[in-house]
């Protein structure tokens, strides 16, 4: 274990390697009281036109996450970000459904922008746009922070891509290779197999973590996305973040970005993440959304201008960095079949590469519906040995050559003999038909790949081609967020000392922790007494949880 992470351990817990208490325990309450503006400014709400809420105050900044009081339906807080300042009026949109909300109702800053708790714990685990578990198997702790809205990687500092990554699928692995690192799009209409494609890779893919973002789809796709196409084992590797169709635009917005910054942490760690990304152009639609909502002119087919720039800062965060890559593959709703409307051109313009399905195919059976002629990696050469290119390339011919000459082939004008690369396409076609597809539960390994390529195109692949490198489990072994020599988890999860002498050797008084691991009966979370502040193990109490003086502007 490193000594950077055995400080963050004694940061959290209060107890040193040895066992011995730091700070007397104390040391996280001194943390939350620093990081407190113990006298919050509140707001009023004074109209809500659509999607915007508009308040008189409080003093915040663009970005800022604010809380506002209905007290209506229950004295319920949603939760709200600030898109805009005019004057003393500051211009709110909520990340959850705003009913009950009325004039006059408080707008509480919190002083922070929309950032995520980040841990090796999230994987297996399903969240809501804001990073909070959905999944009703219990609260992540965590101390480390990510925020949601981050720079990407300098370019300067990120590593060259040259590593393929495998994802199972024949098609992509054969002809359309992709690095670790990539960034890819699905592009097709509505309905040919995106995201059954997204998640046949998800099920079969060798990057060590998934993260995946169903972002604006629909809410039923979730389960099946869990059950059928990641199962166990997927899902013990991946982090699911969920907003459906029918939540807030900011929310979907911010559910991308949150999505984004759980792959960055996991990268960080030095791993090799997979982002699958479902839709891209729900994100675009709610920017689009928010743009208009907020007096933005449309510039493009009811684009804002604010969407084109959006785009850019999300797909650029993916990719490599010095310590690990995200590979990210985002599907694309083409509207009415058009690869030039706005969303389309502007994505893919700015990924790797592009993965077109085609509904013709779709509509003759033929899964997943990859139209291999009209797609592209751009980085297949780099990811790929020279015969691997050399196959690839001339299968793409025999494809090229067939849908060519198919037309006179089907009327029956094509007289065998009177073409040799058209002969050529036609003995290879059935061949080349079986390559291409695959059943949805069909796990095609790198090395079966380029064999059959190798067969079919009668190009020999040797076999340091086929050579995949390593998952690398170790790193995320979901039982223990590190290989801990001082400290252990106890049934409920909290962290105690491993060694027992020097845990009974800690005063409970001054160590609160200890307190409460040994406590018989552990106050209900989220009621703050003053007995539970000292004995709450897992972290200081939130100032959010205490009633702090609130100042009307
Ligand atoms: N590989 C496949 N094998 C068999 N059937 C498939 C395959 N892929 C897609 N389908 C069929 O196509 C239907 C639609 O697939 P899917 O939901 O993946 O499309 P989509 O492009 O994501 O649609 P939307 O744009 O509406 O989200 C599926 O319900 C299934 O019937
Ligand atoms: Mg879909």
């Amino acid at each position: 274990m490193s000594d950077a992470a055995i400080a963050v351990k004694e940061k959290k817990t209060g107890i040193n390697k040895k066992g011995v208490p730091l700070y007397a325990g104390f040391h996280k309450y001194f943390e939350t009281t620093d990081k407190t503006d113990p006298i919050k400014c509140v707001g009023r709400v004074n109209r809500v036109h659509g999607l915007l809420i508009e308040s008189r105050g409080p003093q915040a900044v663009i970005g800022e996450i604010c809380k506002i009081e209905i007290p209506s339906f229950n004295k319920k807080t949603i939760m709200a970000e600030v898109v805009g300042l005019h004057a003393e009026t500051v211009q709110l949109m909520s990340y959850e459904e705003t009913d009950g909300l009325e004039i006059g109702c408080r707008v509480i800053a919190s002083g922070s922008r929309l950032e995520v708790g980040v841990t090796p714990k999230l994987l297996g685990r399903v969240l809501d746009p804001l990073g909070k578990p959905l999944d009703n198997k219990g609260g992540i702790e965590t101390a480390d922070k990510y925020p949601a809205m981050a720079s990407p990687p300098n370019p300067v500092n990120r590593r060259r891509i040259s590593e393929r990554l495998c994802t199972g699928v024949r098609a992509i692995d054969g002809m359309l290779a992709i690095g670790r690192g990539q960034r890819i799009g699905i592009f097709s209409g509505s309905g040919v197999g995106k995201s059954t494609l997204l998640g046949m890779i998800a099920r079969n893919t060798n990057a060590d973590v998934n993260v995946v973002a169903l972002i604006g789809e629909r809410g039923r796709e979730l389960n099946d996305f869990i059950a059928k196409d990641l199962g166990p084992d997927g899902l013990a590797r991946s982090v699911i973040v969920v907003t459906p169709s029918n939540s807030p635009p900011l929310s979907r917005l911010r559910g991308a970005y949150v999505a984004t910054a759980i792959a960055e942490y996991f990268r960080d760690q030095g791993l090799d993440v997979m982002l699958l990304f479902d839709s891209i152009t729900r994100f675009a639609r709610a920017q689009r959304e928010i743009g208009l909502a907020s007096g933005e002119p449309s510039a493009t087919r009811g684009y804002p201008p604010s969407m084109f720039d959006s785009m850019p800062k999300l797909l650029e965060r993916c990719g490599t960095s010095e310590k690990g890559t995200i590979t990210g593959i985002y599907t694309v709703l083409v509207d009415g079949d058009d690869l030039d409307e706005p969303v389309a051109d502007t994505v893919r313009g700015i990924l790797d590469g592009h993965i077109v399905l085609s509904r013709n195919l779709a509509r003759h059976y033929h899964y997943p519906a990859i139209d291999v002629l009209d797609s592209i990696s751009r980085l297949a050469s780099t990811v790929s040995g020279p015969q691997t290119q050399k196959a690839a390339g001339l299968l793409r011919r025999h494809l090229a050559v067939y849908a060519e000459a198919e037309d006179l082939i089907n009327v029956g004008a094509y007289k065998e003999g009177s073409n040799l690369q058209i002969d050529q396409a036609i003995s290879k076609r059935e061949a080349l038909e079986n390559f291409l597809t695959q059943t949805v539960e069909d796990r095609a390994p790198l090395a079966d790949t380029l064999k059959t390529m190798a067969e079919i195109s009668g190009i020999e692949i040797p076999a340091e081609e086929m050579e995949t490198p390593p998952v690398k489990e170790a790193k995320i072994n979901l039982a223990d967020s590190g290989d801990d020599e001082y400290y252990d988890e106890d049934d409920s999860g909290q962290i105690i000392p491993a060694d027992p002498e020097a845990a009974a050797s800690v005063p409970e008084a001054v160590n609160p922790d200890a307190a409460a691991v040994s406590a018989a009966a552990v106050p209900e979370a989220g009621t703050v007494t003053e007995a539970s502040v000292f004995s709450e193990a897992a972290a200081a109490p939130s100032m959010d949880d205490i009633d702090l003086p609130l100042i009307d502007l």
